[in-house]
């Protein structure tokens, strides 16, 4: 699969997801086999201001390598000055639009997927990120419609097509729906159908099987996984075996988890400092310590250590059980 001139050799990639996909986590999916990994959405107004830490959402290593940085925003000049600022400064393989946040925070404000029920907004904002971003494929995550009376789909990727996108991914519930009821891969086919540009779908993939029957389903060019990866790299590998019959996928033993986790602990800590990097690690425990036998106790211990030095010792004994289980 391509997009643009970038060559994806496994094409299931880690959608980007705010408060997750900073870099230890996108860099832990990536060494996994993530085709391609996205920076959570980032304000466009944020980094027209250079505001540190919107900037800091963007920074990433060229181990992450293809990576796209998501923007959003409700001005297409200040957009346009935002991707350039990017393009400039940090030379990601790919800018993509945000048209699908439903959070009222950001829609009140014409962001996110406001622009999916003022279509002429998301005209400008495209093409004003695309002239800027020069040869930096532009491409856009979106949902289907603001609500079940207004779907978009295939009208409005047409239309970002003939603007010159290179590639669309769609979660196909609308913005009311938020995340309640099932994603319409309906749409997905239909909007693979409609245009040439590669289709990414996106929405209730749970595990490898559903990777492999939105391919089938859809006939979309690649599949985006957001909360199934959380707490779950190794889908990742998992899905590299659809592609390659010879790969053989890791076991997630409990040792596997458990190494798992300090490495997440250490990338976090390193890039972050021994305080937030602690803070931020207990939601990635929530998730990474489920379904085994005291995975509950465990994952008490470690969510609540006070301090970066018990967080260490409970990280410790866990890893010890893990060797003692056999598990
Ligand atoms: C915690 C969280 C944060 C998210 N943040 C973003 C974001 O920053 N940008 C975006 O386009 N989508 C964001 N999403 C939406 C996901 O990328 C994805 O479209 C949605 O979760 C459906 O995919 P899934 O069924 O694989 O989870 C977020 C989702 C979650 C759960």
């Amino acid at each position: 699969m391509k997009i643009g001139n970038i060559k994806i050799d496994i094409p299931v990639f880690l959608a980007p997801m705010a408060g997750y996909t900073d870099y230890p986590f996108r860099v832990l999916c990536k060494r996994s086999g993530a085709g391609i990994v996205y920076s959570e959405f980032v304000s466009a107004d944020g980094i027209i201001r250079e505001n540190v830490r919107t900037l800091e959402m963007i920074h990433f290593t060229d181990e992450e390598r293809p990576i796209g940085i998501q923007i959003f925003g409700n001005d297409p000049e200040v957009m346009s000055k935002a991707t350039d600022y990017i393009n400039k400064n940090f030379k990601p393989d790919i800018i993509d639009i945000n048209y699908g946040c439903p959070v009222p925070k950001v829609t009140k404000r014409g962001g996110g997927s406001a622009a999916l029920k003022d279509l002429c907004l998301m005209d400008d904002i495209t093409c004003a990120v695309i002239e800027a971003a020069n040869n930096t494929p532009v491409t856009i995550k979106m949902r289907a419609g603001w609500d079940r009376d207004s779907i978009i789909i295939p009208e409005a990727g047409i239309r970002l097509e003939e603007f010159g996108v290179k590639a669309i991914t769609l979660h196909p519930r609308t913005t009311k729906q938020k995340y309640t009821g099932k994603a319409n891969w309906e749409l997905i086919k239909t909007l693979k159908q409609s245009i040439n540009i590669p289709v990414i779908g996106n929405g209730d993939v749970t595990n490898i099987a559903d990777i492999q029957k939105m391919f089938e389903y859809t006939g979309c060019d690649g599949v985006m996984i957001a909360r199934a990866a959380q707490g779950n790299p190794w889908i990742f590998d998992q899905a590299k075996s659809l592609f390659d019959k010879n790969h053989k996928p890791k076991i997630t033993s409990l040792i596997s988890i458990a190494s798992m986790c300090k490495e997440h602990f250490e990338l976090l800590v390193n890039d972050k400092g021994n305080s937030t990097g602690m803070n931020l690690m207990r939601k990635h425990f929530s998730n990474y310590l489920k379904g085994f036998p005291k995975a509950s106790i465990f994952r008490q211990k470690l969510v609540t250590a006070d301090s970066y030095k018990n967080m260490v010792l409970e990280l410790k004994a866990f890893e010890n059980y893990a060797l003692s289980s056999g598990l």
